[in-house]
């Protein structure tokens, strides 16, 4: 299967429902405009230009669950069907616009080129009893870095000292098995100690294994095992909106655990908040430099683990460690 082929049959998470109120939503899909909206048949996903003099759907309104354009009114149904012409009298001529599939699942709106049979994916805990929060995220960046930036614990004392990680400087040696499969691969990640940091304090016990994984198209996930079960999770639905834009739609997942559970959720996303807007510097940092002569290609490190597996997942194809498992061990 090609990669075009493989990815029409993927949802891809796209906005949050409650960025899709009472007016249209332009998004960038793949480098294309679409223009997202409540109609009558439910949420709607069109390609975002008039037919008539190509200007933004999205920047017409809502009338009765159909996008009217504001230059000379021709309204569009949820189905993509010119349906009014104002003015004309006599029989409507057929005209369309391109429609993408488009559906609503756990507060986040997923957005298809194909028409997938699978229900999308959601997070690494999807049926279970947990509590979550969900967030966005806008990150000048690649998929693949903002992917392994997620799953890259290195960085961590660095860029999130204090937050994820102590002010000391003292490190665990840590085991790493990296296995995979086709269309994912993970890394878990056994001995370390309790984290010092702000986040891990408030909001963890002892931690008895951490797993970063990494899923086609492009969803990250991180998961935080204590020693009675879930800590933590979150999944990231990581796309690239334009040449230098990542859009991110993600869940933050606790265990349920009575009030408790429900206020260490709370305190988690603003603190998650930090930690994304410090990934977001230095990967902008790192984006805005790619754009200097002479091109480079990033040096993969030896801890690098991940990286050549997601690449290879985002290119469609089957990832190293499916073949051949790795087993790391690094200071952390
Ligand atoms: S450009 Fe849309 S109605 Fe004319
Ligand atoms: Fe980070």
């Amino acid at each position: 299967m090609s990669e075009r082929q493989k990815r029409k049959d993927h949802w891809q998470a796209v906005a949050l429902s409650g960025d899709i109120r009472g007016k249209p939503k332009r998004i960038l899909f793949d480098g294309q405009p679409l223009v997202l909206f409540r109609s009558a048949q439910g949420i709607a996903a069109l390609f975002d230009r008039c037919p008539h003099r190509l200007v933004e759907l999205s920047t017409g309104k809502l009338v009765g669950g159909e996008i009217e354009c504001p230059y000379h009114g021709w309204r569009y149904d949820g189905e993509g069907r010119c349906t009014a012409i104002p003015g004309h009298v006599g029989e409507m001529p057929h005209y369309r616009v391109r429609r993408f599939g488009a559906v609503e699942r756990d507060g986040v709106v997923f957005v298809s080129s194909g028409t997938p049979e699978a229900e999308p994916y959601l997070h690494c805990m999807q049926g279970k009893n947990v509590v979550v929060r969900r967030v966005r995220s806008s990150t000048q960046s690649t998929v693949i870095d903002a992917a392994e930036n997620i799953l890259d614990a290195t960085h961590t004392h660095f860029t999130h000292k204090g937050l994820l990680r102590g002010l000391g400087s003292k490190r665990h040696l840590v085991r790493v098995e990296v296995t995979g499969g086709e269309g994912w691969v993970e890394a878990c990640y056994t001995g370390e100690d309790r984290q010092q940091g702000l986040i891990s304090r408030l909001l963890e016990g002892e931690r008895a294994k951490t797993i970063g994984r990494f899923r086609y198209p492009g969803i990250a996930e991180l998961v935080y095992w204590g020693k009675d079960g879930l800590a933590l999770a979150t999944t990231f639905h990581l796309r690239q909106a334009d040449e230098r834009t990542v859009e991110g739609v993600g869940w933050l997942i606790g265990p349920r655990q009575g009030w408790l559970g429900g206020i260490k959720a709370l305190a988690f996303k603003p603190l998650f908040n930090i930690a994304l807007r410090q990934d977001r510097r230095v990967l902008k940092s790192a984006s805005d430099n790619a754009r200097f002569a002479p091109p480079a290609l990033p040096v993969i490190g030896p801890l690098d683990f991940l990286r050549r597996d997601i690449a290879a997942i985002i290119a469609g194809e089957l990832p190293p460690a499916a073949e051949e498992p790795r087993v790391h061990q690094i200071e952390l």
